[in-house]
């Protein structure tokens, strides 16, 4: 790989790999050079974040992502969980500033997520309709969230998390009871088209590069989707891993998601040290792993042909804004450290991009 400049890979992921695994956790930012480009500025592809309106008050976050990212996805604002009242209204004050943010600094917006197992608000769960009505009310939402940010949303999440835990068929949802399993994904897919004839529609799933059987279950999903002519135009993994991920597990979930010919979306890319499964992992060994897998996940993408090269998601850029963290303090998931200092994930993506 030929060498390109300040950042070639091989300097900086041999380099950074040598600092991490001498342990000391923030000896990877001060490895790293403070004027690293900006990612979106070396990827060939839009490099997106996770964010919520609050994110938007702090200025030196504010500033991250506008250096760092070209697109965003509202990590929970989008959601039923926050538009759906009680009442059955809608409320749009975050999501439309993060929209407005999105718009000021010339970016995309990947709306996340239309339907959800997860999420099913009072005002649906109460809707005593028969199917016509139930289905009015859920055709109604999505054209009410799709047509709201028409022209500024590149891309939809329209269903999230479809394929059962384990792999084993679909999960089972109010969105599948009222409206049937398969039918109601289906009719997620046109009614979100019908909203908006551009945006690439696509189905997001996580765990895809660990549980084969669910990779192989998302994807037969896929295609009885796209053999029922349901616009489907894109695959989104979400990819929330950890550190002792086995090599090449990443890589090869990568090239099956694509064997569809579909656009690929890394889309909710962190690496967690406190969730790896090896307890006896020094903390300098997960961080050297961490750095590792940043790199297999960005080179797997840029072996993607650039059509199939959707956008490529952070799921935070700072490690203090991250949901693992809140979950667990003494997790560093992110590539920027608490300050905003590119640690050596960073530049390891860096690498990978210019390659
Ligand atoms: O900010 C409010 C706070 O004001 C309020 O007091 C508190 C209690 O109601 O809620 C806080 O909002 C929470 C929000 O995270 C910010 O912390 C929401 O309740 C909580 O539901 C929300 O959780 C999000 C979760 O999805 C559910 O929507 C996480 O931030 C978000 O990281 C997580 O993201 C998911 C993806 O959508 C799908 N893939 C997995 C990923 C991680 O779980």
């Amino acid at each position: 790989m030929a060498a390109s400049g300040l950042y070639s890979r091989r300097a900086v992921v041999g380099s950074a790999l040598a600092l991490s695994a001498c342990g000391a956790k923030d000896a990877q930012s001060q490895s790293v050079p403070a004027d690293l480009p900006p990612l979106k500025t070396v990827a060939p592809f839009r490099i997106g974040t996770c964010v919520q309106a609050l994110h938007l008050d702090d200025p030196a976050l504010a500033a991250l992502i506008a250096r760092q990212a070209n697109q965003l996805t509202a990590e929970w604002q989008m959601k039923m969980e926050y538009i759906v009242q009680p009442d059955g209204s809608f409320r749009f004050d975050a999501p439309d500033r993060i929209a407005a943010f999105a718009r000021a600094h010339g970016m995309g917006l990947l709306g996340h997520t239309l339907i959800w197992y997860a999420q099913a608000p009072e005002a649906f769960q109460r809707l005593d309709e028969n199917r016509i009505g139930f289905a009015d009310a859920y055709r109604n939402y999505i054209l009410a969230v799709v047509e709201r940010y028409r022209g500024l949303a590149v891309g939809w999440d329209v269903v999230n998390e479809a394929v059962a835990e384990d792999g084993n068929g679909w999960r089972g949802s109010l969105w599948s009871e009222r409206l049937g399993d398969f039918e109601h994904i289906a009719l997620a897919y046109r009614t979100a088209r019908e909203a908006d004839p551009q945006a690439t529609l696509l189905l997001n799933d996580y765990n895809l590069e660990y549980n084969d059987t669910k990779r192989a279950t998302f994807l037969k999903l896929a295609e009885r989707l796209l053999a029922s002519g349901a616009p489907l135009t894109g695959l989104g993994t979400q990819m929330h891993v950890a550190a002792d991920i086995a090599p090449g597990k990443i890589t090869r979930m990568i090239r099956e998601l694509a064997s569809l010919g579909l656009p690929i979306h890394v889309s909710e890319l962190d690496v967690s040290l406190t969730r790896s499964e090896n307890k006896l992992l020094s903390r300098g060994e997960l961080l050297r792993r961490q750095t590792a897998v940043y790199a297999e996940t960005a080179e797997a993408f840029m072996a993607l042909p650039q059509r199939q090269r959707f956008a490529f998601t952070l799921w935070g850029l700072r490690d203090r804004d991250s949901w693992l963290t809140a979950e667990n303090a003494g997790d560093a998931p992110a590539v920027f450290d608490n300050a905003g200092r590119p640690k050596a994930g960073a530049a390891a993506l860096v690498a990978a991009f210019r390659a």
